[in-house]
């Protein structure tokens, strides 16, 4: 077996990972490292909210993009809870960003955007429904975000979400989010029918993440059993790790905000407003000199045990991927 080719020229890049996008840690020196490792590098438009940011932002990848193997890409929450999606598509297409990555609602305006320029668009999927509507919206490709995940992780394990997307749609690419940190973990996907990673919670154990020491320390030190799933985020379930500030806050939305979510009158506002104010609380937590800790992390954790540059992660894994296929075909 080898690191898949197709995929590779698909999305212009010279390794088969991707730096998942993440709200305020994605930074400009992370998308710049990870350009020059070779892989696709992304971050949310949601890290880029003040009026003109975004569009700088983009003109800089554009440029610096040019000169190096790897590529970059923007990561649209498409829901209408989101009063910035309809904007950030604009821009991004405006700007003919490479490649998006769409999370929850309808993609059907990034991906024809998009497909004008030769942009690529994966859509975030957590099972066969979401995926076939991206599909019929005309996706190029799935992240198949399974358990474990840092953000927000899916209900499915990978070993049953990537074989049961390739069952349902064999030629459709598949990139596999959650749990991985390391070269066997991107050969083990492989294995199920993957063409390439989504790496998230590894990535913000690193010199250039744009999130204070106490949360990369954290990462170090916690473990898999340290993280814990909450709703009251962002009214989707959504991993964090389980200190006193998670304690405080509760996993559970109570019955007023399950109903809040689901009326159809109180919906679209209430979600909106979930979700702002969980945007308020990880922010504290994040920035340099704040010293709230409710931080976001997937329980890869477990198996992340230093602060390196990107760049170091990426020639690790690719390094780990080489012996574990070496070890692997020497059991045969
Ligand atoms: C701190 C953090 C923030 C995240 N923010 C986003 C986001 O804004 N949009 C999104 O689609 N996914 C987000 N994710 C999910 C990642 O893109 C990716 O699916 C996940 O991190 C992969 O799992 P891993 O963390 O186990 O590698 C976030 C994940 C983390 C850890």
């Amino acid at each position: 077996m080898k690191s898949d080719d197709s995929l590779k020229e698909l999305l212009g890049i010279d390794f088969p990972i991707i730096m998942a996008p993440m709200f305020l840690v994605s930074n400009m020196e992370m998308m710049k490292a990870g350009i020059r490792a070779g892989i696709m590098a992304t971050f949310p438009s949601l890290n880029y909210r003040k009026e003109g940011e975004l569009e700088k932002v983009l003109d800089e990848l554009n440029a610096y993009s040019k000169n190096y193997k790897g590529s970059y890409g923007v990561n649209i929450i498409v829901q209408k809870s989101n009063p910035l999606s309809i904007k950030h598509t604009k821009i991004c297409l405006e700007k003919k960003v490479p490649f998006f990555i769409t999370s929850l609602g309808n993609p059907k305006e990034v991906i024809d955007g998009a497909h004008k320029y030769g942009g690529k668009v994966f859509c975030d999927v957590t099972n066969i429904p979401h995926a076939k509507k991206c599909l019929e919206a005309k996706c190029d490709g799935f992240i198949a975000v399974g358990q474990g995940a840092g953000g927000h992780a899916g209900p499915n394990p990978l070993q049953v979400l990537i074989p049961a997307l390739k069952e349902h749609f064999p030629s459709v690419p598949v990139i596999a989010a959650g749990g991985i940190t390391n070269g066997s973990g991107l050969l083990s996907v492989q294995v199920l029918g993957a063409s390439g990673v989504s790496v998230g919670t590894r990535f913000i154990a690193t010199t250039e993440a744009g999130v204070n020491d106490n949360y990369k320390n954290a990462i170090v030190s916690s473990g898999m059993d340290d993280i814990v799933m909450t709703t009251k985020l962002s009214g989707t379930p959504c991993a964090v790790i389980n200190n006193e500030s998670a304690k405080k806050m509760g996993y559970t939305q109570n019955w007023f905000e399950k109903w809040l979510s689901n009326n159809s009158q109180t919906k679209k506002w209430f979600k909106m407003l979930v979700q702002i104010r969980g945007m308020k609380k990880l922010e504290k937590s994040i920035l340099p000199n704040n010293y709230e800790t409710l931080w976001t992390a997937g329980k890869s954790s477990e198996l992340i045990h230093d602060i390196i540059p990107c760049e170091e992660v990426v020639n690790r894994i690719k390094k780990e991927y080489e012996q574990s296929l070496s070890s692997l075909v020497n059991l045969i």
